[in-house]
């Protein structure tokens, strides 16, 4: 029998309680169901809408239910529905009469908005760990790094000289955005919406105020029709994990090229690659693959939220039930990526010589050749220009910018003299980029140390 079938005269029909069953998937969340309850009992009881007494035998019992469902002693039936009638009818069975004062001043609306905003602050919490130790993963890649010179792309062509250090941090700097966005999605979920009933509240005498608190809320929701059917919390978190798997995405993608034969920048450790069942020489970076396609499965959580929340209206739809699916599915996701990815990374090892030979072949101190004629008194677009003819000549007689002899350059300008060599010369073109944000000593120390900063301010 169900608990709301009092003004039913008929059964639901098999079907329907299939489809409208959430207990499959909300089950995860009979911790925070059951403490959840236990602070709405104690405050039942401390505002005499409920006799103290009974709300102690409540809380004992509930206790109980928690103690036997993390041992699994309490199977999780489609008859119960949700994980909410689940733990209501046990406890019913247990202690009787008591058990069914239980839900007095409160709906499964208001519980279930608890329940998520319990279960996802404890995820984001958790996310947020294995991020930061992703972060020093990455900050610790750099600090190893800080002279290895390779080139920098745009187009996905040679563009400029940097240092591995200076490109691991530019995600560094990613991810700790990625991370700020987690602890300020976390802040602004961080309010109970216990007390908003199904809807416009109750008229018993609650105090919520104290149930925020024994629950570890920093505040109450402000309005009960928002308190009940906000998910913004739900889509803000899955923004961000989003924008991160983005982040994560892009990294793989530079990770698959490097591991490739026209790069072999890096070798993964045999741990964290794959092989071919038919190809024998194959050594696979399945691992990068699989965050980049995880990450459009993580937007598509997103927009399965996105999608059901639009149109609602005000206040509880069932709709709201297809929420929990998505966000588990993103948070799971993003779980069994990091720690994976960052192990990926801690184990890869760097191929020093291949990076340097890409930056060399590349053109990549054209700029710094234009800047040596700018340093010499001419315009820097006449200098491009000059540059520009001395990059085709290279090309067209198979040298490059360090093999053309002095001789060679002044038939480009007569400006050029000996000392072009050294100003070209790719550990100089890193070594002079000495601004806040470049890859030279300073300005890398400087960035690698705000990113070691932070992650102490987060200790
Ligand atoms: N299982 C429901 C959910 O996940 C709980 C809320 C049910 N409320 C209702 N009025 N039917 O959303």
């Amino acid at each position: 029998m169900k608990l709301w079938s009092g003004r039913f005269e008929k059964n639901t029909d098999a079907l329907v309680d299939e489809l409208n069953a959430s207990i499959g998937f909300d089950s995860r969340m009979f911790r925070e169901d059951i403490t959840g309850s236990i602070a709405h009992a104690g405050m039942l009881g401390a505002q005499g809408i409920i006799e103290p007494s009974e709300a102690e035998k409540i809380i004992e019992a509930l206790r109980g239910i928690l103690a036997d469902m993390e041992q699994g002693k309490i199977a999780f039936n489609i008859e119960d529905e949700d994980i909410h009638m689940c733990v209501e009818r046990v406890l019913t069975e247990r202690i009787g009469d008591a058990g069914k004062r239980l839900h007095t001043a409160r709906s499964r609306n208001d519980q279930v908005a608890l329940d998520i905003r319990l279960n996802m602050k404890k995820e984001i919490v958790e996310i947020r760990h294995m991020l930061l130790d992703l972060i020093a993963v990455v900050l610790d890649v750099a600090e190893k790094n800080t002279d290895a010179i390779m080139p920098a792309y745009t187009h996905l062509q040679r563009a400029q000289p940097t240092n591995f250090a200076h490109y691991m941090m530019a995600y560094a700097n990613m991810l700790r955005r990625d991370c700020l966005r987690l602890e300020d999605c976390l802040e602004r979920m961080d309010e109970c919406p216990l007390g908003s009933g199904a809807l416009t509240s109750t008229t018993y005498p609650i105090d919520r105020e104290r149930v925020a608190r024994e629950l570890g809320f920093a505040r109450i929701m402000q309005n009960s029709l928002d308190g009940v059917s906000d998910r913004d919390f739900a889509l803000e978190m899955m923004s961000a994990l989003s924008i991160m798997m983005m982040h994560l995405s892009r990294f793989s993608e530079e990770i698959i090229l490097w591991c490739s034969w026209e790069f072999k920048f890096i070798e993964l450790d045999d741990s964290y690659a794959t092989g071919s069942s038919i190809m024998p020489q194959k050594k696979n970076p399945d691992i990068a693959e699989l965050v980049r396609g995880k990450t459009g499965r993580v937007y598509g959580d997103l927009f399965t939220l996105f999608t059901v929340m639009k149109s609602l209206p005000l206040a509880y739809n069932k709709d709201m039930q297809e929420d929990k699916e998505p966000m588990f599915d993103a948070v799971d996701t993003v779980k069994k990526c990091l720690p994976v990815f960052a192990a990926m990374l801690s184990t890869m090892k760097l191929n020093r010589d291949n990076m340097r030979r890409a930056a060399n072949g590349g053109f990549i101190n054209a700029t710094d050749c234009a800047d040596y004629l700018v340093k010499k008194g001419l315009p820097f677009r006449t200098a491009y220009t000059i540059v520009g003819k001395a990059v085709n000549y290279c090309i067209e007689n198979g040298k490059t910018l360090e093999t053309l002899s002095l001789d060679e350059y002044r038939r480009f300008s007569e400006v050029f003299d000996s000392d072009v060599y050294d100003f070209i010369n790719l550990d100089t073109c890193v070594s002079k980029r000495n601004v806040p944000g470049g890859p030279a000593e300073k300005p890398l120390r400087a960035q690698l140390d705000y990113i070691a900063n932070f992650l102490k301010e987060r200790e």
